[in-house]
């Protein structure tokens, strides 16, 4: 229908007739002629709509409200004199309209679509209309950008597309499933996929050995600002593979995709292994944006007059005193934010939070008083205390105490602004622990198809696993690993994992049984690919770079799923619901 998007005339086009459709975004009448800025998904054009050119177009006009659909046909011309927007790409030109056509009225739309406090609830409810906000389109635009280099940088290294059933069994990636009943055999579910993994396993085990997947994973979990129950995995696995070598291909990818959204990242990514992340920014994906680490410093308070110091260095095994230093934090931080910053460790499970500052005249500080003058002495070279700095302590139970000082570090980076908003900052978290100890249960740190290192080690908590996580500006962009290719490594697994050999069996024995008939060695990984568009376009929340999203209760205020169904297609299903007194 059309000859030309609007924002794509330029001077160029002077006295071409041009033919346009769009939206109507706005319209003002100057006494007697009619200007209407029109817009499409390229952007704003202004059509002058004068009696003088012509009769028909001009009553037309008259008629149209915003958002009304419109087709113009007219000649481009230069605006007049002093009339330029300089703030329109096409604010030197305009179009004279000969012939208007209304293609759609519209109803007034229920809020403003540029307005930036409308309720996400509203919005999500007329998503429709919140997408045609320009920045919208873009953000779309560039998550196009995005896969098609990620198709096309797996493609060009020799990686095969391919779709794994939505329609499957439970995948243990260790949230809850979605389950979709079977009409055919009632009592019996379907799983939605959580990821591909073991699909792409087998596909490894047919020989395809490159594969990939832009793919719809589902997961119930509890939501954040970067969780969606429903999201989207870049998701690789490659066969006769070294670790270094999925992680020269995830490089590369990434490298690509941020390249065709005009951001030059630098590969290789630093690596640093899982026990460092955790013992020195107390996070298994810190942001290395800014530099506050922290020390270990427990033997310094063995010789301490407090009793629960000196008890808690006594045993480094089972705990950890951690101190971190802010850089001329005296001068930022009052009592009052000492006090807040203390409040906020607590709600984490700290008992308390010790600091020293470092004035002029000396160290200040509550706990300088327990400890003796040659720790301090040690205390300031070790942390590098300079005047104006700030030491904070943190002591208790390992686990807890790299938690709530890790929270702590990125309250204070918050607090001061430290992480450069235009930076990408890339890291491998890599030597994973394999197990991890919840509530006495014994859980896969990344999943039961993670190859260890060290299987054979005497503690639980020494074996390692060949896993990789890629982490962007201090969020868990990917993650993946060496698999498991031998059945006695997986049943080994599986045992320690509490998984009866009855249990394996009625999950996963089809992928026991591919390990018996020949598996290759092969790994993986997959990247969240909603995150990725999230960081890329420094966007809140991840839901505004899903098209169609639900809220952050796992709603979608848009088709109102989820929602009853008939009891016709409850008693084909052979489902009955539970009263709810009954649950
Ligand atoms: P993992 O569970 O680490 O690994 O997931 C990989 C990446 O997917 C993204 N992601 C999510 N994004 C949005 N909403 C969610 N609810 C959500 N959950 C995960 C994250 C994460 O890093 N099968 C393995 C991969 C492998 O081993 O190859 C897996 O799924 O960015």
């Amino acid at each position: 229908m059309r000859s030309h998007y609007c924002a794509h005339l330029s001077e160029n086009d002077i006295d071409k007739e041009v033919t346009l459709c769009g939206w109507t975004n706005s319209y003002r009448d100057h006494g007697g002629v009619i200007f209407i800025d029109l817009r499409d998904n390229s952007g704003l054009i202004q059509l002058v709509c004068d009696p003088k050119d012509s009769v028909d177009a001009h009553k037309i006009a008259s008629s149209v409200r915003d958002e009304y659909v419109l087709k113009a046909i007219g000649k481009v011309r230069l605006r007049g004199e002093g009339l330029t927007n300089p703030k329109l790409k096409t604010g030197k030109i305009e179009v004279v309209v000969k012939e208007l056509i209304v293609e759609n009225p519209s109803e007034p739309l229920p809020f403003v679509i540029a307005d930036q406090n409308v309720g996400e609830e509203v919005r999500l409810k007329y998503r429709f209309l919140d997408l045609r906000n320009p920045k919208a389109y873009e953000t779309f635009k560039l998550r196009s950008k995005a896969a098609v280099a990620a198709r096309n940088t797996l493609d060009g290294l020799g990686f095969l597309e391919v779709e794994t059933p939505i329609l499957t069994k439970a995948t243990p990636e260790g949230a809850r499933d979605y389950l979709v009943p079977s009409r055919v055999y009632n009592g019996e579910f379907y799983a939605l996929p959580q990821s591909p993994q073991l699909f792409k396993q087998l596909l490894m085990c047919s020989g395809f050995d490159r594969y990939f997947q832009i793919a719809k994973c589902f997961r119930d979990e509890d939501l954040r600002a970067d969780r969606q129950p429903e999201f989207t995995q870049i998701d690789i696995e490659m066969s006769f593979c070294e670790q270094s070598d999925i992680l020269n291909v995830a490089e590369e990818l990434l490298k690509n995709i941020f390249g065709a959204c005009g951001h030059e990242i630098k590969i290789p990514f630093p690596r640093m292994s899982f026990k460092d992340a955790m013992e020195i920014y107390g996070s298994d994906k810190p942001d290395l944006r800014y530099d506050l680490s922290m020390v270990e410093v427990a033997d310094l308070f063995l010789d301490s007059s407090n009793e629960v110091f000196s008890s808690i260095a006594k045993d480094t095994k089972k705990n950890r005193i951690k101190a971190l230093k802010v850089p001329k934090g005296d001068t930022f931080f009052s009592r009052k934010h000492l006090k807040e910053l203390e409040d906020f460790v607590t709600k984490f499970g700290a008992k308390g939070l010790g600091y020293f500052q470092m004035k002029e005249d000396g160290l200040k500080g509550p706990l300088l008083k327990f400890m003796s003058e040659k720790s301090i002495n040690e205390l300031v070279k070790r942390v590098n205390l300079e005047i104006d700095d700030i030491v904070f302590f943190g002591a208790g139970i390992k686990k807890s105490v790299l938690d709530y000082m890790g929270r702590l570090r990125i309250e204070i980076a918050n607090r001061l602004n430290l992480a450069n908003p235009n930076e990408f900052n890339f890291l491998w978290v890599l030597d994973f622990e394999m197990f991890e100890v919840e509530e006495g249960k014994v859980k896969a740190m990344h999943h039961p198809f993670t190859m260890p290192k060290n299987i054979d080690a005497q503690e639980l908590e020494n074996i390692t696993s060949i896993a990789h996580d890629v982490v962007l500006n201090g969020v868990e962009l990917g993650g993946g690993s060496i698999r498991i290719h031998k059945k006695d490594i997986q049943e080994k697994v599986f045992e320690i994992l509490g998984i009866s050999k009855e249990e394996a069996d009625d999950k996963f024995s089809f992928l026991l049984d591919a390990l018996k008939y020949g598996a290759p060695p092969h790994g993986g990984i997959a990247i969240g690919f909603d995150r990725l568009i999230m960081l890329l376009t420094k966007s809140e929340s991840i839901r505004d770079v899903i098209a169609f999203p639900k809220t952050q209760r796992a709603q979608c205020p848009l088709t109102q799923a989820p929602s009853a169904v008939s009891a016709e297609q409850l008693r084909e299903l052979g489902i009955k619901i539970r009263d709810k007194k009954e649950k």
